[in-house]
């Protein structure tokens, strides 16, 4: 039996995300979350995933590109409550969806960051950012376990379908309390499986890079969350995409008092897997 480290199955993810990448930017769908499908080719689009998720407004918003570069499993920014002025994060931003939608919503005294660690999509958010015509955004190249952005620098952490791609979610979630200021807040789209589901039983439902066998459960997401320093936490399912794994909106504060509820420290933690 072969076994997959940590760095093979991330350099998996950036390969399928990179070709979808490439897929969009020649005018077709990429292939995203959910497994056996590639966005719009062959058996036809999949309502629980991309673009479908967003209403017309958000939609006529952005350009062709950016719609349908769309690859996540809910919409983060119609979750966090975003305010004018703000600081937000997208962690895994793809083509560019979310931080454009929320460069709008923070307006020009805000800023809207994205950070993905693969080059070619990358390059499709720049494309799709400037086809937008919005100019607080900045997309940045890291891993979302090293966010490179300092301490306590952001007011809202949104994600869409890539917490579950982490190899080290125990580190993703410390780093998004790191960056967060006092007070700040998670609000994000992610699959998560529910409680009675073994690591063997997600897996059966669908493959990593397709976004189902690394998803957590709630009540992994809630225990992490804590230990990362969160509260006023909730997961809520909002859409079954295979038994027993849904679509969900996480939302989460990064506590005022570090002191009282032990935040841990900065330091990301190293083991590979969940949290
Ligand atoms: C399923 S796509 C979602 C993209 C975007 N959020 C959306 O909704 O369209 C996952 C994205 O996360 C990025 N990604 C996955 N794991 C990552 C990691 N550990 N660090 C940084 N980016 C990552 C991939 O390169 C890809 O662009």
């Amino acid at each position: 039996m072969t076994t997959t480290t940590p760095e093979e199955l991330r350099d998996e993810v950036r390969r399928r995300y990179a070709e979808s990448a490439v897929a969009v930017s020649m005018g077709s769908g990429g292939c995203g979350c959910g497994d056996g499908w590639c966005c719009t080719s062959g058996e036809g689009e999949r309502a629980d995933f991309g673009e479908g998720l967003y209403d017309a407004e958000q939609r006529a918003e952005l350009p062709d590109a950016a719609a349908l570069a769309s690859l996540g499993c809910g919409n983060p920014t119609a979750v966090a409550d975003l305010h004018e002025g703000e600081t937000v994060l997208d962690l895994g931003s793809g083509g560019g969806i979310d931080v454009i939608l929320s460069a709008k919503r923070v307006g020009p005294t805000g800023t809207a960051y994205g950070v993905d660690m693969t080059d070619e999509m990358l390059a499709l958010a720049q494309q799709n950012a400037r086809d937008a015509g919005v100019e607080n955004v900045h997309f940045l190249k890291g891993l979302i376990e090293q966010i490179p952005l300092p301490a306590d620098s952001v007011d809202v952490v949104i994600s869409n379908c890539v917490i579950n791609l982490s190899t080290d979610k125990a580190a993703v979630l410390a780093e998004v309390a790191r960056v967060l200021r006092p007070g700040g807040r998670l609000g994000i789209s992610d699959i998560v499986a529910e409680n009675e589901l073994n690591t063997e039983q997600r897996a059966e439902r669908g493959s990593y890079v397709g976004c189902i066998a690394g998803a957590l459960s709630r009540g992994e997401y809630e225990a992490g969350l804590e230990a990362a320093g969160f509260e006023q936490i909730s997961v809520e399912f909002t859409h079954e995409v295979a038994s027993g794994m849904h679509g969900a909106i996480v939302k989460a504060v990064k506590t005022t008092d570090p002191q009282g509820r032990g935040l841990p420290t900065v330091q990301p933690a190293t083991n590979a897997g969940c949290c």
